[in-house]
């Protein structure tokens, strides 16, 4: 057992400190391995320069096997639904869950979830593959954890943990009594003479709510990267978040004379190949990009520990991460003296310096040079998600696992036999897509229309338009979870805490006011958007990094179309100074 006597510190990723870090090389190293990521950059840029548009999350006709849900058995007929809510949450992961659970506190009764899969967890019910477990401690991505009276079993929780404290949230706090599964909104449309909005679904429901949470997943709906003749392929083949057991096995001996391949290595791969290298007789792991690994360090939690901890230690924990670093006047007045540019060099450095330290990882742990070579991430870190394994290096050394490096090209063709790559066919009885998901969009599988009839897409057109990334002006008692113009977290659940705190205060506010609706004001919103613009694009990391979705694969696009940069403490004040003064902020209108 370790550590965790005391209550460790919350996680801080990427922030690179500019005081303490001194370069260890001269610097044309470090210029040298810089001038190594663009060549990197601009090879994957050169090879897909349509950016985004070489995914697709149209998921429908010969694609749409990949989006069905393995999950949850035969679907049941049931009844239209014809009745009216307080609050209705589109969607059941975590922002749903922790939003319900403040309405309650606030006495709201009428809350239903309306979700696709056939029980709450949003994330934590789709992906099942194997290994999957967060990648932040558990002891603050879980939340609710004074509320559940629960601590996680790991310092990392593995997805059924995740998934049953979902289930936990969701019957401590009522939720399942409206809730209706395996039910997709298709139309969320506002009716300005009743105040209200009206649901429609997949199931034929007809509902209508006052308040409607737009909490559909910012990672929820699978993407695929469009590669010629996919549709093609006679095995058996599935995206890893509706991993397929029945085929598979629970314990993957299904897969123990099969020959297995995967294409795609980011945070989804990397926690399932350890696991289908060590079960299928052959895996072929196709890479584009590789993803960089730290040491994982996991542990059980200690209980003597867990047994100590007093109401409101995650609270405190959240309270911490929050908390401005505490600088010394000497360090203040260090910081104060240096250049932009000295503090942009010196965070740059200590990024590569700590990849090459990566690299070195690799080097120990991967006993074949080439295929450790070509283990290596070329990018700044934070580029794309990091991962933290101890597993999946390693598995390289298996004879029956091979690495099939597309040195950035990615696969381009599969044939009725599997991926056919630089003249190489690769025959498979599986192929695994872990290609991931359409990132962040607000009202994926439905179509949300405000005041006039304006579809939310249109008013988007020229740019999206937020206040806070929570309201939009014309979308009256809407709010939106998990979109852009938002902080972003590594932790994402504290931005989502911090976003459901938020929604929950505004509709308590607007019941104990009895107010009908609620809209941010023009102004508002025109802040915010400027807000937006401000913090974005004042550097060139988006430019520089290796393309994949958090930078929007590479493509140059509006600065109000991303999340807030301003920093998480400066969004959380924002929050709060908008609900500080909410008749300024709002027009709200009564019976
Ligand atoms: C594999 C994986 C691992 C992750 N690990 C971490 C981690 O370690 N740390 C971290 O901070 N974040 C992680 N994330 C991000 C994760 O998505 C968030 O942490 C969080 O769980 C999101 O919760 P949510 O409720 O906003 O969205 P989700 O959990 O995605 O839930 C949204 C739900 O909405 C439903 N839905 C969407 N549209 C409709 C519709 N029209 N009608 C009905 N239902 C609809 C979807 O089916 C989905 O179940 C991970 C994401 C993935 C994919
Ligand atoms: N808790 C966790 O540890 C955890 C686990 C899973 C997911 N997540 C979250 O979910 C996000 C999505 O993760 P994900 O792994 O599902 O998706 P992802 O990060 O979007 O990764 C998709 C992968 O597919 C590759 N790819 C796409 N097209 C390809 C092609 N034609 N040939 C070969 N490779 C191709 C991409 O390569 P390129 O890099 O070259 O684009 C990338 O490696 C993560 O970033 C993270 O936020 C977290």
């Amino acid at each position: 057992m370790k550590e965790s006597k005391d209550i460790p510190q919350p996680q801080v990723i990427g922030a690179f400190n500019v005081l303490s870090s001194k370069a260890t090389k001269p610097q044309e190293y470090y210029d040298r391995i810089k001038q190594k990521f663009a060549e990197e950059r601009d090879l994957r840029l050169k090879y897909r320069p349509e950016g985004t548009a070489q995914y697709t999350s149209d998921l429908t006709g010969a694609l749409a096997k990949y989006e069905i849900d393995p999950y949850g058995g035969e679907i049941t007929p049931r009844e239209p639904i014809n009745d009216t809510v307080e609050c209705l949450f589109i969607g059941g992961g975590f922002s749903a869950l922790l939003t319900s659970a403040r309405l309650r506190e606030y006495g709201v009764e009428s809350i239903r979830i309306v979700e696709r899969g056939a029980d709450v967890g949003g994330t934590w019910y789709w992906n099942r593959y194997p290994g999957v477990a967060c990648d932040v401690p558990s002891y603050d991505y879980l939340p609710l954890l004074d509320e559940m009276d629960y601590v996680p079993k790991n310092r990392y929780a593995k997805g059924p943990e995740i998934y049953a404290h979902c289930q936990a949230i969701a019957r401590k706090y009522n939720l399942y009594e409206l809730a209706t599964f395996r039910t997709t909104v298709t139309s969320t449309v506002w009716d300005d003479a009743e105040k209200m909005w009206h649901i429609t679904t997949d199931r034929g429901d007809h509902m209508r709510a006052r308040f409607v949470i737009c909490a559909n997943g910012t990672l929820s709906k699978p993407k695929l990267s469009k590669i010629k003749g996919m549709e093609l392929f006679k095995g058996h083949s599935f995206h890893t978040s509706r991993w397929d057991y029945a085929y598979t096995k629970e314990d993957l001996s299904g897969l123990a004379d099969k020959v297995v391949g995967i294409i795609g290595t980011g945070a989804s791969a990397v926690q399932a190949i350890p696991r289908l290298g060590a079960a299928a007789k052959e895996l072929y792991v196709f890479q584009r990009t590789p993803s960089s690994i730290d040491i994982r360090n996991d542990w059980a939690t200690d209980p003597n520990w867990a047994r100590k901890l007093s109401l409101g230690w995650q609270a405190k924990r959240r309270a911490r991460a929050l908390m401005e670093p505490q600088l010394t006047d000497e360090q203040k007045a260090e910081l104060a003296a240096m250049s932009r540019a000295e503090k942009i060099r010196r965070q740059e450095n200590a990024n590569i310096d700590y990849m090459t330290r990566i690299h070195r990882r690799i080097d120990e742990l991967v006993k074949d040079k080439v295929t450790a070579e070509a283990l290596k991430p070329w990018y700044m870190f934070m580029c794309k998600r990091p991962c933290f394994d101890d597993e999946y290096l390693p598995i390289f050394n298996r004879p029956n696992v091979h690495l099939v490096d597309t040195k950035g090209k990615g696969i381009t063709e599969i044939t009725e036999k599997g991926p056919l790559f630089e003249g190489k066919q690769y025959e498979l009885d599986v192929l695994i897509y872990a290609t991931g998901f359409e990132v962040q969009k607000t009202g994926i599988y439905n179509q949300v229309k405000g005041e006039r009839g304006l579809d939310l897409n249109d008013k988007y057109r020229d740019g999206i338009r937020t206040l806070l990334g929570i309201h939009s002006q014309g979308y009256p008692n809407l709010f939106i979870m998990g979109g852009y113009q938002a902080s972003f977290q590594f932790n994402l659940t504290d931005m989502l805490q911090t976003q459901g705190d938020h929604i929950a205060a505004c509709i308590d506010y607007a019941r104990r006011h009895g107010y009908q609706s609620m809209d941010a004001t023009a102004e508002a919103e025109e802040w915010w958007v400027q807000e937006v613009i401000e913090h974005r694009g004042k550097t060139t990391r988006n430019q520089d990094c290796t393309p994949g979705y958090y930078n929007f694969e590479g493509e140059s696009n509006r600065r109000q179309d991303g999340n807030y940069n301003g920093g998480f403490r400066q969004y959380f004040t924002h929050l709060g100074e908008v609900r500080a003064k909410m008749e300024e902020h709002f027009v709200f209108t009564k019976k």
